[in-house]
């Protein structure tokens, strides 16, 4: 089964892949953690888009479908991929089709996190990452602390793209270009609209119920 976890700049897509996958046999594609990773080793590529995405602008639809068709054609991810912050973008929405096409698969669910503006802006503020295990975490809503998280203080980053700037931009590309998109899976009868406004568990007890009874 493969599946889209859609919704705007800090929705908590990231959040609830990580749930997903400790609980299904899927693999998360996050084509955001694939453009920083490039950023990160400075490749030509990351030279190229670091600007883009410190503004909050979309990278071009070649590059991430170029990424994203390097993922669907390796058989190791046959069938179990999350796609989470892709597609998001209407040319994104049909190569990804024809890509999953060509490899014998198909989207079975899409699930939309509806989250408030105002909520979203809080989250991405006060997000930080841990470098070493890859945990999400808020500084206002979900501290990492010596229960919840075992790596040193020093693994924790913050986000160049999450500041209020730059999350504004983002959040007006993402009500521009990618919500539009969600017309299509609606059309498809596989789009689940969920609140994502709620705590963590509880939108993920929502997520997991569907899967499982998809799965049956
Ligand atoms: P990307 O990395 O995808 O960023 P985004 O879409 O802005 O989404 P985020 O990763 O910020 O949020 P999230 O929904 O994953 O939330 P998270 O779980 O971390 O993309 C970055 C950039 O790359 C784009 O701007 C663009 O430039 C480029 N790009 C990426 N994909 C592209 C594409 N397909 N085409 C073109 N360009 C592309 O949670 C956020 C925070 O909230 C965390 O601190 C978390 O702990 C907290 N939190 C989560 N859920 C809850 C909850 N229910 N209650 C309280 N706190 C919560
Ligand atoms: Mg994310």
């Amino acid at each position: 089964m493969n599946l889209i976890i859609f919704g705007p700049p800090g929705a908590g897509k990231g959040t609830q892949s990580n749930n997903i996958i400790n609980s299904f046999d899927l693999k998360q594609v996050s084509t955001g953690d694939l453009l920083r990773s490039e950023i990160k080793i400075q490749t030509d590529l990351g030279k190229k888009i670091e600007s883009i995405i410190n503004n909050g602008e979309l990278v071009s639809d070649d590059v991430v479908n170029t990424l994203i068709g390097k993922i669907i054609s390796d058989p190791k991810n046959f069938n179990r991929l999350i796609f989470d912050g892709y597609p998001r973008t209407i040319p994104q929405v049909y190569s990804l089709e024809k890509l999953l096409e060509e490899f014998n698969q198909k989207i079975s669910i899409v699930f939309n996190l509806n989250v408030d503006k105002d909520i979203v802006s809080k989250r991405a503020n006060g997000r930080v990452i841990c470098t070493k295990c890859l945990r999400i975490f808020n500084v206002y809503l979900n501290p990492p602390n010596l229960k919840n998280h075992k790596c040193e203080k020093k693994h924790l980053e913050k986000r160049t793209d999450d500041n209020s700037k730059t999350i504004l931009n983002r959040y007006e590309t993402y009500v521009a270009k990618t919500k539009p998109i969600l017309d299509y899976y609606s059309k498809k009868g596989i789009l689940f609209e969920v609140d994502g406004n709620q705590k963590i568990v509880k939108i993920y007890d929502k997520i997991k119920g569907i899967l499982e009874n998809i799965r049956d």
